[in-house]
């Protein structure tokens, strides 16, 4: 775990599982079985990006499950926020740092995980008191290089890389001591959750649970 980020609980049970599933929400029906498949896989975590009209509706069906850690991702707006904090919605995620958003929840004392690319980013994220910020588009801007440099003006600062991460790659972020956990489309891809092939997305879950043990070994 990386520390106590907050007094919830909820950023330290993303940090614990050390993956966060990024789903792009399509097809609600099968929605509820998605959340079973990551579950049987030991990942019950799972981040609806706001990238659909369909976002809303499939936090308020994962989140009826008190089992899942279920948050909000792209989320670009405070409207967006009170939308996924009424959803039950347990943590928000936005691609790049954001006043707007970051003050709507420390109002509302919902867990916020800030993108960051940058140095300047991180100072913003470090204002409002946040030190666990997205590393977005972790491989496209640089990637575990790019952290390493970060590290030295910002060494209690810990990431969720996201962007372009998949079971490839995801052992070598999570072996480096500031990163927290990482995020990923890879495990729920909308070609598996389109298909209905839940049994990829157990495994798929499953292997990237193997994965963190072995990184964080
Ligand atoms: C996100 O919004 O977090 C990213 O789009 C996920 O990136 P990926 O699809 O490359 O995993």
């Amino acid at each position: 775990m990386a520390g106590t980020l907050t007094t919830n609980g909820v950023l330290e049970g993303i940090c614990h599982y050390g993956v966060i599933p990024v789903l792009i929400p399509e097809d609600l029906q099968r929605v509820r079985r998605l959340g079973i498949a990551l579950r049987a896989g030991g990942l019950p975590v799972i981040e609806i990006a706001f990238r659909t009209d369909s976002a809303v509706e499939a936090l308020r069906m994962l989140t009826l499950n008190p089992q899942m850690l279920v948050g909000a991702g792209t989320v670009l707006t405070a409207e967006q926020v009170d939308l996924a904090y009424h959803a039950g919605a347990r943590f928000i995620v936005t691609p790049g740092f954001t006043t707007a958003v970051i003050e709507r929840c420390q109002r509302l004392g919902m867990p916020v995980i800030p993108g960051a690319a940058n140095a300047t980013d991180i100072i913003a994220a470090l204002d409002h008191g946040i030190r666990l910020l997205k590393f977005f588009p972790a491989e496209a801007a640089g990637g575990i290089r790019v952290l390493r440099s970060l590290q030295g003006p910002f060494p209690d600062v810990r990431f969720i890389p996201t962007g372009g991460i998949d079971a490839s790659n995801a052992g070598s972020y999570l072996s480096q001591p500031f990163v927290a956990a990482v995020g990923g489309s890879w495990t729920v891809a909308s070609e598996h959750v389109r298909h209905g092939d839940f049994g990829t997305i157990t495994s798929l879950a499953a292997e990237a649970i193997q994965i963190v043990r072995q990184a964080r070994a």
